[in-house]
């Protein structure tokens, strides 16, 4: 996911990683479903960190494998707080709502109007195959619901109201009232 101002922090200190290239809109992989990941070894451990490198390079919220070309279910979140790993992720709680806008690093520079839940619990596994659970609220329940969707194939755009204007993200659009 997408957020308008820079969140994720780059670290030049990690050499071992790597940029990997960004799907764009129009590819299929996108729209595939993801599928579980069993063995938690090296080359997840070397997707986890070309994947959390690759979002805080291009300044996102949010990556998920089929953006990099990887139809496994693996995702990372960065609202600022920290990046999140999140192998073979599902929600298991929602509360309230929100409306407001989101992008996706796959669909550069649009941002559409999207409800989501103002609060998400993800179950997930972390690199090591160890089973946690994880609330977010705000921006980090969006993007856990963005990148999620991503791991069944869904992309943003199915879940748009409307897409806003360059006018409107110029002025800041941040929320919508009902
Ligand atoms: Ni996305």
């Amino acid at each position: 996911m997408r957020t308008r101002t820079p969140t994720a922090s780059y670290r030049k200190d990690m050499k071992a990683m790597a940029i990997r290239r960004i799907v764009k809109f129009g590819d299929s992989v996108l729209e595939k479903e993801c599928r579980k990941v069993e063995k938690f070894d090296k080359k997840l451990h070397q997707l986890l960190d070309d994947m959390k490198e690759t979002l805080a390079d291009a300044n996102g919220a949010g990556l998920a494998a089929p953006q990099v070309g990887i139809l496994r279910s693996v995702c990372v979140v960065d609202v600022g707080e920290g990046s999140i790993e999140l192998v073979n992720p599902e929600i298991i709680a929602t509360e309230g709502e929100q409306n407001g806008a989101e992008g996706c690093l796959s669909y550069p520079g649009e941002y559409g109007l999207v409800k989501r839940p103002m609060k998400v619990t993800v179950r997930a596994q972390d690199r090591d195959g160890n089973w946690f659970e994880k609330t977010g609220e705000a921006l980090c329940a969006r993007a856990f619901c963005h990148e999620i969707d991503h791991l069944h194939g869904v992309l943003f755009t199915s879940h748009v109201s409307r897409m806003l204007t360059p006018e409107e993200l110029e002025n800041g659009f941040i929320e919508e009232e009902e």
